[in-house]
């Protein structure tokens, strides 16, 4: 999630909006591999280090993990904080007592026989600063991956929504993750790549991102089918996701459709990993043809992950936590069909 505007010619998309989708009886859900949600909390108190636990930052509530579970969910995107794992350096020890919190919800989800996806939510940097030591991010990395090595459930994400950095720095970066992750003995597991400009769906090609990261290797695979290119996509007329209002019935089918093509070219696979909707006509139809567009194209899309749950959210909008958040209650039921295989 970012909370700052995308440039002007992307916005511009949202002005060449097509005639509204037409109501009709959605489809069965295509068979996808991920299906779920984001959970927020661990990584909140941002610039807060290191941060106090139940003050500053929270881990998921189980038994919301569990409620969503029964709901159809079998993925889920703990988010958590870079500094608050590993504080000193990038290649320093980690801090047991934030790891343990961490560890204990993935180990809940995974017990459980979802997929735990690790969610370093840092844009790319550390202590504010862009990462450009690709060696320390590899050794973080090949750190973090050690704990979860045996674990098959775990996916790793390198990193939440890099942006205003070289393509070249992310595609290195996320290289670099591969390679320590790989290195830690963690070989089997799910990896989740993300782009420049925020990994948005709609930039992703715009952007160059597409282009620059399309040979990231995988040491321990070299068909590279382990690895999925992790995109984000909000339907207000900046794309930030900071707005109730939803620039048009068809926005997140026209953005998507500026990557989904993209991936049919190149075989690779793609995975939705933020979008959103708030409550009201507009948006709902909005996310329901967006979540049609990625079923339609389930040969490409692995699947989708909503922003999100979070024991801290309050009133916010787009909050997925049960029983009571905003989302939750008035968007979710619209969409539920997309989570029932
Ligand atoms: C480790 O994490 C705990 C819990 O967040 C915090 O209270 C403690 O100060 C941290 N220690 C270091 C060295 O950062």
């Amino acid at each position: 999630m970012k909370f700052i505007d995308l440039c002007a010619s992307l916005a511009a998309v949202g002005a060449a909006s097509a005639a509204p989708a037409q109501d009709g009886p959605l489809n069965k859900r295509a068979d996808f591999q991920f299906v779920g949600v984001n959970v927020a909390g661990g990584e909140f108190g941002i610039g807060t280090y290191p941060g106090q636990l139940n003050k500053d930052y929270v881990w998921p509530d189980k038994a919301a993990l569990d409620k969503l579970q029964g709901e159809g969910m079998n993925s889920f995107r703990v988010a958590f904080s870079m500094e608050r794992a590993v504080p000193d350096k990038l290649d320093g020890t980690v801090n047991e007592t934030y790891f343990a919190g961490l560890e204990d919800s993935v180990n809940y989800i995974t017990g459980k026989g979802a997929y735990a996806i690790l969610d370093p939510h840092n844009f790319g940097r550390y202590y504010d600063k862009i990462i450009t030591d690709t060696a320390g991010f590899q050794t973080w990395w090949k750190t973090i991956a050690t704990r979860f090595k045996d674990n098959s459930k775990v996916i790793f994400d390198t990193n939440n929504e890099y942006h205003d950095m070289e393509n070249k720095l992310v595609v290195d970066l996320n290289q670099a993750a591969v390679n320590g992750i790989r290195d830690a003995g963690a070989t089997s597991q799910f990896i989740f790549l993300e782009a420049n400009a925020w990994s948005g769906a709609w930039a992703f090609v715009e952007s160059g991102s597409a282009e620059a990261m399309k040979n990231i290797e995988d040491p321990s695979d070299s068909t590279g089918s382990k690895l999925f290119y992790e995109l984000h996509q909000y339907l207000d007329s900046d794309g930030s996701g900071t707005s109730e209002t939803c620039v048009s019935a068809n926005i997140g089918v026209e953005r998507l459709n500026l990557a989904t093509p993209w991936f049919k070219a190149n075989g690779k696979k793609a995975m939705l990993g933020e979008i959103a909707g708030a409550s009201n006509p507009t948006c709902i139809e909005a996310l329901k043809n967006a979540l049609q567009h990625v079923s339609d194209n389930s040969d490409v899309w692995a699947g989708f992950l909503l922003w999100s749950a979070g024991p801290w959210w309050g009133d916010y909008m787009f909050s997925m936590e049960p029983p009571s958040g905003a989302m939750y209650t008035g968007v979710f039921p619209s969409i539920k069909t997309f989570f029932n295989a």
